[in-house]
């Protein structure tokens, strides 16, 4: 963080003296003014509900220009990571600053494969879950247990530990997320195979069964390591934000990363692939292209309460650079699996074309984000729906860690603790319960 040379002063119309805040530059971006001291020096706090314009924290992992529509991971933009580098190399990258080189990658991608199993109790921590239970909330559990099967790495000020808790969760999330598909499914767990790739060996245990081999598609082996690479980071988002907050309490990084899966569920956040698919589906059953148009005039209505899911940003206010690349990958998957007419993919091409021709869009700056094809492509690979923001959870779990472990070692780091506004009774004393 480097001061810069301006000041930013703020001044009260009721005479009150007026504060020299400092302005700091990062190395890309906004700049931030600080106003850590505003309280001392005015009595007065900020409000911003929703962070709308207030830095959370400094970071150098992740850089999003939202007018651009650029996605930086540790400075290489997303399209390069996503055609040049697999999703175990993302991986090194966002945990360590640097793509690795060849002995680095292969010592990597060693330790992670010798993680992928599970403590063998998880199996019946599972059982007790209702087969019918939504996978998110059945992953909520499972990462959250992760801390009572692995007591031996839950010291989030420790780095051994914290670096252990790291590789045990990459390596693991496939496995539980693959679990819980089973388990709803009634089907036997797949244990990993560690000759596979990281994302063959998850369609392995999604899809292959003990009873005949499993041959990795190496079309969506590639299309699923892409939905990773996309997922993988993505700065100070809602989730990412809860896992910060949480490990900030000095939590153990198991407990934070279980917080953030809580939130990503959220509809307008990861669970946002769900009902995009969902919202397509619908369409689609009330006579697909055609009802588009009522279809927009009910997500233009305030009162609706309907929105055009997988579209809009907090941040991007042009196309997502995910989006682009999910949309290639969907026609590859499409048509390595022969389902090229798929109406589904027909009616998103359709949906978005007359979205982004419309003013009410156009004007608020609404573009596709990655949940708007992404549920397409999971489809066709034969995920179900529900299990969608499973495998965004996955994906996002390196980013999490990655966001988490930076946060312990800055220097700046103080628990996380908001102020408020305060709006309700003042002091008040209780009478007797007649008088209520
Ligand atoms: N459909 C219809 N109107 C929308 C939509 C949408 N998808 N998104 C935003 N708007 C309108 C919104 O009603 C508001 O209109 P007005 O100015 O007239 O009040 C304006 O656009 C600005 O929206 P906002 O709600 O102030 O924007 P936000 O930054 O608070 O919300 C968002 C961002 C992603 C929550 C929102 O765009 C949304 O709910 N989108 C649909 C859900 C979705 O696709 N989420 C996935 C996000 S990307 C993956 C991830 O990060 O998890």
């Amino acid at each position: 963080m480097k001061l810069a040379d301006n000041k930013a002063t703020l001044s009260f119309s009721n005479g009150s003296p007026s504060v020299d805040l400092p302005v700091y530059q990062g190395s890309i971006g906004p700049d931030v003014i600080d106003i850590r001291k505003l309280y001392a020096q005015t009595g007065m706090f900020t409000y911003d509900p929703g962070f709308l314009s207030t830095a959370a924290t400094q970071s150098a992992i992740t850089y999003i220009d939202g007018d651009k529509g650029e996605l930086l991971y540790r400075g290489y933009p997303i399209e390069q990571l996503a055609t040049k580098c697999d999703y175990l190399d993302t991986c090194y990258l966002l945990l360590n600053g640097e793509l690795p080189n060849e002995s680095e990658r292969t010592d990597f991608h060693k330790l992670v494969t010798n993680h992928t199993m599970v403590n063998e109790q998880m199996q019946f921590f599972l059982r007790g879950f209702r087969r019918d239970a939504h996978p998110m909330a059945v992953l909520t559990g499972l990462v959250g247990a992760l801390s009572a099967f692995y007591h031996d790495s839950t010291d989030i000020n420790n780095p051994k530990h914290r670096e252990i808790a790291a590789i045990r969760l990459i390596a693991k999330m496939p496995t539980l997320v693959s679990m819980a598909y089973k388990y709803g499914m009634g089907q036997p767990y797949m244990y990993p195979q560690n000759d596979l790739s990281y994302a063959g060996n998850f369609l392995r245990m999604m899809f292959g069964t003990p009873c005949e081999e499993y041959k990795v598609n190496p079309v969506l082996e590639r299309a699923l390591d892409r939905i990773f690479i996309l997922h993988a980071d993505h700065e100070q988002n809602a989730s990412t934000s809860t896992v910060r907050l949480c490990g900030s309490s000095g939590t153990n990084p198991f407990a934070a990363i279980a917080a953030g899966v809580a939130c990503l569920w959220g509809p307008a956040h990861g669970g946002a692939n769900e009902a995009a698919l969902n919202m397509l589906h619908d369409i689609q059953a009330q006579g697909g292209v055609e009802k588009i148009g009522e279809f927009i005039k009910q997500v233009k209505d305030k009162n609706s309460g309907v929105k055009l899911m997988g579209f809009g940003h907090r941040v991007y206010k042009n196309y997502d650079p995910r989006a682009k690349l999910m949309q290639e990958t969907c026609n590859e998957v499409l048509a390595e699996l022969g389902l090229e007419n798929d109406p589904l993919f027909k009616l998103a091409k359709e949906l978005e074309k007359i979205a982004l021709e419309d003013e009410y869009f156009v004007s608020r700056k609404l573009y596709p984000n990655v949940d708007f094809y992404s549920g397409i492509v999971q489809r066709a690979i034969g995920i179900p729906v529900n299990l969608f923001t499973g495998v965004f959870a996955l994906a996002r779990t390196v980013g999490w860690i990655a966001q988490l472990n930076e946060m312990i070692g800055d220097p700046e780091y103080k628990i996380g603790r908001p102020r408020q506004l305060f709006t309700g009774s003042e002091r008040r004393d209780i009478g007797t319960v007649a008088k209520r």
